[in-house]
């Protein structure tokens, strides 16, 4: 979703600016825009990608410069929507990450006429008009961020000042310092030669200068940490893979070990999670888009082990009625962290008094910060906007949970994840998989099934198939295919399969012949070779129990091949966005 940078420095401005921009693609974006001071104050805007900005972008005069990368919600991709925006009289530049909820009313109030169709013009004119008025841009800004509901960070330049001052509400907002530069970032990843960094606090506001900054928290100085950065910027690079989602897929095996090694190792938290499980009698499981189907893979680990578990939809669970108190233990999922209808599912649980425990491979995050107890997954960070060694690894941390609420040894589990990982040959599947690309490409209906955790499987396969691939498909469970889609099996249908759970293989055959005879084609992903089968996957010879860890990794190679013989770009599918900051 959008991403803002924002850079002070006597030199390079250009290079490091766009060295940030293109750090922030990944979030996913539809149109990029940068803005200066040379003589006043001056923007390049565009719809398309930053390469396109940073053609038309020939040298920046200025010490200081923002830019934006924009996700369309109010107003369509254009020129004008694209951010930076300026104030009426010319003299504020702001671009913005986040929603102002209340910006119609605060056009009505003052009387501004905006020429955009975003939430975000009218925020810098109310600044210039209260600076009219003030002479004082931090009590302005202090002023304006007081009438402002909904979520922002926001970088704003004045004219003739080589400052860039800034605010933030929910929206994460970062000072980053450098060598000779000082930098504003929405996500660390954007300021690559930052060495350490503030995460700046809920409703600070301040400024930055080439040699010092100030924070401010309703009119008083805030305290902030400096911290390192501590990130690897080689796993954020591609290396030799072609695009980041392949690269990614490739690093399952990894980010299985690193994740199961850092439990093995942390005792305090493993601790700190057994508390929990004399204390509850509930376990509600809330997430959004691939790591909600982790959550479902949870719920039947939960329900295995006796207790009531649900798994909620995070901007479902917001407005539903489902009895939660301070014995339920909520587990929020999320890789970023940031996920705003996440985040406002997590205020509800906080409300209820519920216990919270969240599952994300950004500790630093807002949900994070808000949880009692922070369960990270190792996966370094991951860029394609598709989520893939994430899923595996959120899987992982609820094999992590079972072990700790069961009272097992985790060394044991990861006696089982070494083997796995050693069986588990991520291009022998590759080759597999690549042999089958024509046969979808050609199905007219394509969908997937299977019975318990391989429904699970085959929904988020289904999800990664249709985000990348643009081709719809869906998923259901394998008894329900006759209540209803059955209807569109015919000769030109095929039906994925997942087969990993031998007990239930009998009923998966009932239905496997149910689509043959109507003519549909099958493709069974399995551990077990299957007959039956038009095409088949072989999964690696792991135990049984742990087929959930990986049999979707054959759909996350298809979707991945698919959506390259379509000629789309893996990386960033249109419409969607990394890391979703509003509701
Ligand atoms: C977006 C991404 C999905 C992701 C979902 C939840 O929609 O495109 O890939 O699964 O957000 O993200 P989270 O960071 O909360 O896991």
């Amino acid at each position: 979703m959008c991403g803002l940078v924002g850079v002070i420095g006597d030199d390079n401005l250009r290079d490091e600016i766009f060295l940030g921009l293109h750090k922030l693609e990944y979030r996913g974006y539809d149109s990029a825009g940068i803005g200066y001071i040379d003589g006043g104050i001056c923007t390049i805007k565009c719809v398309g990608g930053v390469d396109k900005l940073q053609s038309i972008t020939h040298a920046i005069n200025s010490k200081v410069c923002i830019a934006h990368t924009r996700w369309a919600t109010h107003g369509g991709p254009s020129v004008i929507n694209c951010h930076p925006h300026v104030s009426a009289g010319k003299s504020v530049c702001i671009v913005h990450n986040g929603i102002i909820e209340n910006c119609d009313y605060l056009k009505n109030k003052y009387n501004i006429n905006c020429v955009s169709d975003t939430d975000t013009e009218i925020v810098a004119t109310l600044i210039e008009i209260k600076y009219l008025r003030t002479k004082d841009k931090l009590q302005s800004i202090n002023e304006v961020i007081n009438e402002l509901k909904g979520s922002f960070a926001l970088a704003i330049l004045f004219d003739g000042d080589n400052s860039i001052y800034f605010a933030r509400n929910i929206s994460p907002l970062l000072i980053g310092f450098g060598k000779d530069k000082m930098y504003l970032c929405s996500d660390v990843l954007g300021m690559p030669n930052a060495s350490k960094y503030i995460d700046l606090p809920n409703l600070s506001y301040g400024y930055i200068t080439l040699s010092d900054y100030k924070v401010y928290h309703n009119g008083s100085i805030a305290n902030c940490n400096i911290v390192d950065v501590g990130i690897d910027y080689t796993s954020a690079s591609l290396g030799d893979y072609p695009h980041y989602m392949l690269k990614e897929i490739y690093e399952i095996p990894k980010v299985l070990k690193d994740t199961i090694s850092y439990y093995v190792k942390n005792t305090k938290l493993v601790n700190r999670i057994k508390e929990c499980v004399h204390r509850i009698n509930k376990v509600v499981l809330i997430a959004c888009g691939t790591s909600y189907h982790a959550c479902l893979m949870g719920e039947k680990f939960f329900n295995e082990m006796g207790y009531l578990a649900y798994s909620c939809i995070a901007s479902e669970f917001v407005y539903d009625s489902i009895p939660i108190d301070k014995n339920t233990l909520c587990i929020l999922v999320s890789q970023s962290g940031e996920t705003a209808d996440t985040i406002s599912a997590l205020a509800k649980c906080k409300k209820a008094h519920c216990k919270t425990l969240c599952i994300t491979n950004v500790v630093s995050s807002t949900i994070a910060k808000n949880c009692k107890i922070v369960m990270p997954i190792k996966c370094g960070p991951e860029i394609a906007v598709a989520s893939t060694k994430a899923y595996n690894a959120q899987v992982l941390a609820m094999y992590v949970l079972q072990y700790i609420f069961k009272n097992k040894k985790l060394s044991t589990l990861h006696t089982h994840i070494n083997k796995l990982i050693k069986l588990l040959d991520v291009s022998v599947i590759e080759k597999q998989s690549i042999k089958y690309i024509k046969h979808i490409l050609s199905a007219k209906n394509i969908i997937m099934i299977g019975k318990n955790a391989d429904y699970v499987s085959a929904l988020e396969a289904s999800l990664k198939f249709k985000e990348i691939s643009y081709i719809s498909s869906t998923a259901l469970p394998c008894g329900e295919l006759k209540h209803g889609t059955l209807a569109l099996v015919d000769e030109d249908t095929l039906v994925i399969v997942f087969d990993t759970i031998s007990k239930l293989r009998d009923k998966t055959s009932n239905i496997i012949s149910q689509i043959k005879s109507r003519g549909g084609k099958i493709l069974v992903i399995s551990n077990k070779e299957n007959n039956a089968a038009n095409y088949m996957i072989a999964l690696p010879n792991i135990k049984e129990r742990f087929l959930p860890l990986v049999s979707v990794i054959p759909m996350q190679l298809i979707s991945y091949k698919t959506c390259v013989a379509c000629g789309y770009n893996p990386d960033k599918p249109r419409n969607l966005a990394k890391s979703v900051t509003v509701e």
